[in-house]
């Protein structure tokens, strides 16, 4: 591995910098991404490729000095292959025709046979065969809970109504999907892991609508349930994990002990205060608000510094956005956060 800072400063050993990957960062700010999926015909169709998909995570890897690549995917992949029929309305976002809301759609619900998601095994192998050891490659998934979020509402959802609903009115029926879902997740890792993804991120971008107690019951458990459940690499050796959860700030201590190696954090969360409550547990990975690459090149900068300062001085941080990059952003401007980063941070990593 020629640049193996992001899966250092996972955990917590020193790096002569901070390390940076975006999320989403390969994606409709980039021209070369909508050139590629205009090739395919389709987004699925671009993910249901390994050609494509790997030529698409190579893609900000050419532009920019990251220190990580992500496979190019998509969490809504696993209820596709249990049936559940994705398909993505221009404009509108991932829909399912057939979401689960009936005792007996849940009846029914069971854990994907793996052939059925091969093509992102494959797109992970042929991924890290032309990385040829440049960075590490991510591989990762929705949580159990988030994927529960969109089989139940069928889509994208404002407040979370028909989730919501089970979760108070028939939370045994909730509870079933999530148990079925964290088995799938565990399954799809590992056969990632198989194939050579070098770390995982868990992606629980709506635990944060939660109530306190709903959260630990409904997301969290489910979520370390899967940590569990990950094993070694095909060399014997640890997977780091990385759990994110969008709004997660209240529930660090609780997710520090969850079996994360590192946890995201988005930008309601001052890092510094973060890195007080979690201690030596975890790693952080984080947390400048996307909305800040809509800036000019200098206030992005002083932005990266800001972070760089509010997490301190030693190992364990890798710079991030608090969510996915938007698709409006400016390439130039993710070029001056990644020089920002790399230069405002050099030296600071030491143990
Ligand atoms: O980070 C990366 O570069 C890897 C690729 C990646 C995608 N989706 C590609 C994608 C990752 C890690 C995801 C995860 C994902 N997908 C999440 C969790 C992270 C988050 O953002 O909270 C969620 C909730 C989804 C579900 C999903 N997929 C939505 C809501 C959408 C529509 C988004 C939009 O802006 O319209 C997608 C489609 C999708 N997945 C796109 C990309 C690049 C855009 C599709 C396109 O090209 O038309």
């Amino acid at each position: 591995m020629r640049n193996d800072t992001f899966l250092k400063a996972l955990l917590r050993q020193p790096t002569p910098y901070t390390p940076i990957w975006i999320m989403r960062q390969a994606g409709r700010y980039l021209p070369e991404y909508n050139a590629t999926r205009k090739k395919a015909g389709s987004f699925l169709a671009l993910a249901k490729s390994p050609e494509l998909a790997c030529e698409v995570t190579l893609q900000p890897l050419e532009r920019f000095a990251l220190d990580a690549a992500i496979i190019f995917s998509d969490i809504l992949t696993v209820p596709d292959a249990m049936g559940l029929g994705l398909y993505f309305v221009e404009g509108e976002g991932p829909k399912f025709e057939r979401p689960v809301r009936e005792e007996a759609d849940i009846a029914r619900l069971d854990v994907p046979d793996l052939e059925k998601l091969r093509y992102v095994f494959d797109a992970i192998a042929l991924t890290r065969k032309n990385l040829k050891g440049k960075v590490p490659l991510i591989g990762f998934s929705g949580s159990p809970f988030t994927l529960a979020c969109y089989m139940i509402e069928g889509g994208g959802s404002d407040d979370f109504r028909r989730v919501k609903s089970m979760l108070y009115a028939r939370p045994d029926l909730l509870h079933r999907i999530l148990r079925i879902n964290a088995q799938a997740v565990i399954a799809y890792l590992n056969a990632q892991i198989a194939a050579g993804a070098q770390a995982v991120q868990i992606f629980d971008t709506w635990g944060g609508t939660l109530s306190d107690a709903a959260f630990r019951e409904f997301s969290l458990a489910y979520s370390m349930q899967v940590l569990a459940g990950i094993g070694h690499d095909p060399q014997g050796a640890h997977v780091p994990r990385i759990l994110f959860t969008k709004g997660g700030g209240q529930w660090l201590e609780a997710m520090a002990g969850s079996g994360a190696d590192a946890l995201g954090i988005d930008w309601t969360t001052d890092l510094g205060d973060a890195r007080h409550r979690v201690g030596s547990r975890v790693a952080l990975q984080g947390n400048m608000d996307p909305m800040a690459l809509f800036g000019t090149p200098a206030t992005i900068e002083a932005e990266a510094r800001r972070i760089l300062g509010r997490f301190g001085e030693g190992p364990g941080h890798v710079f991030n956005l608090g969510h996915g990059i938007s698709q409006f952003t400016s390439p130039e401007h993710v070029h001056a956060l990644v020089e920002a980063v790399h230069s405002h941070s050099a030296g600071k990593n030491p143990a």
